[in-house]
């Protein structure tokens, strides 16, 4: 079975030979050829540019032996198409200088198809598709409406978003009709990026865990909802959050194929929880990776043992690869993988 097959079959709950398995942020950070290329070229140059975004992408399979490459670009690049300029800063994360936190603000939003906003991603993608072939699946993605929100309106990284969280309490009509902007900002996106040959895509809900189940309902998960809706039916459509415990049966009814979950419960609860309709990713504490081999090979079979006996378990950690991860370890934890069964 190829690395592509192994992907999507387990994405559709289907029959594989190993578990397949990739990691988050595996296409930038830990890599000593990553740094290298990143130390000729800013952040946003490597990921407006088709070649260097390829290059990128691949350097994971090539290194590691994953089964899936993720495209390497941003969940801030269609922003693009709204006309909303942004940053992106070392080591801090993305600023936008005007941040939307008035109706007349969101009044300002336009949406370009991304084969005008953001054609750069779409050329990235059909570069790493022919170099590939089926050696991986490739994997492309999209902020989630909710975690765009957040930058957009916050303007920069925070721990608790407050000012978004007020916005979308205080003042229901502005945060609906931003909602509808991002939503329909997205399906777009990653209908393109299905189109230009992404084999599967992952929604990042990445701060959704700041969210109670009530507000999650009406303020999100509708839209949600809606992206998969249109979706699901053109790929595996993959949902990814962390520190959503109190959210888990709401986001498995969502419309996803699988839920990428972090390591605050164990793979198994974690998966009663979501339901037996959809699969399961993860789950694997990135901090873990830091510790010695014995430790982290523990820890991978714990999960494998777990999600033994069903079908749709893809690999991966809880949240993104750290970049003081040793390459070395994430290579042996590939092998692991696909040797346990
Ligand atoms: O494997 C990959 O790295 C694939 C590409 C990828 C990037 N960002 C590249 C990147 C992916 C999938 C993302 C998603 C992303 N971006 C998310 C969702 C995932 C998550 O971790 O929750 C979020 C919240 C962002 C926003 C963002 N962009 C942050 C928080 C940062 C990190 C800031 C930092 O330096 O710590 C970025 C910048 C960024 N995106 C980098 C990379 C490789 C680092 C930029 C650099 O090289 O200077």
């Amino acid at each position: 079975m190829t690395g592509r097959d192994r992907f999507l079959r387990a994405a559709r709950r289907e029959p594989v030979d190993v578990t397949p398995v990739w990691f988050m942020r595996q296409a930038g950070r830990c890599l000593p050829s990553y740094r290298a290329l990143r130390a000729r070229h800013d952040f946003l140059t490597l990921a407006t540019t088709p070649e260097l975004a390829a290059e990128a992408t691949l350097m994971p399979v090539e290194q590691l032996g994953v089964d899936a490459a993720v495209l390497f670009a941003d969940i801030m690049l269609p922003l693009a198409s709204i006309g909303v300029p942004f940053e992106i800063r070392p080591g801090v994360g993305p600023v936008i200088p005007s941040p939307i936190r008035s109706a007349a603000d969101g009044e300002r939003l336009r949406i370009r198809p991304a084969e005008e906003g953001t054609p750069f991603v779409l050329e990235a993608i059909r570069l790493v598709k022919a170099e590939l072939g089926d050696r991986a699946a490739l994997l492309g993605f999209a902020g989630a409406p909710f975690t765009l929100a957040c930058y957009l309106i916050e303007g920069k990284p925070s721990r608790e978003f407050p000012r978004a969280k007020a916005l979308m309490y205080g003042d229901p009509a502005t945060w609906h009709r931003l909602m509808e902007t991002l939503t329909t900002l997205t399906i777009d996106y990653l209908r393109a990026q299905i189109a230009a040959g992404a084999d599967a895509v992952q929604l990042f809900d990445s701060w959704l865990g700041l969210l109670d189940p009530a507000s999650y309902e009406t303020a999100v998960l509708p839209y949600t909802r809606r992206i998969f809706a249109e979706i699901s039916p053109l790929a595996p459509a993959i949902h990814f959050s962390t520190g959503t415990v109190a959210l888990l049966e709401q986001i498995g009814a969502s419309g996803c194929d699988v839920v990428s979950v972090d390591w605050r419960l164990p793979l198994d609860v974690a998966w009663g929880r979501v339901g037996d309709g959809v699969g399961m990713q993860g789950n694997l504490d990135p901090s873990l990776v830091l510790a010695p081999w014995e430790a982290i090979a523990a820890g991978a079979r714990d999960i494998l043992q777990r999600a033994t006996g069903r079908a749709g378990h893809i690999f991966n950690l809880g949240h993104g690869i750290l970049p003081e991860s040793d390459p070395a370890m994430l290579s042996r934890i590939v092998s692991l993988v696909h040797q346990e069964l």
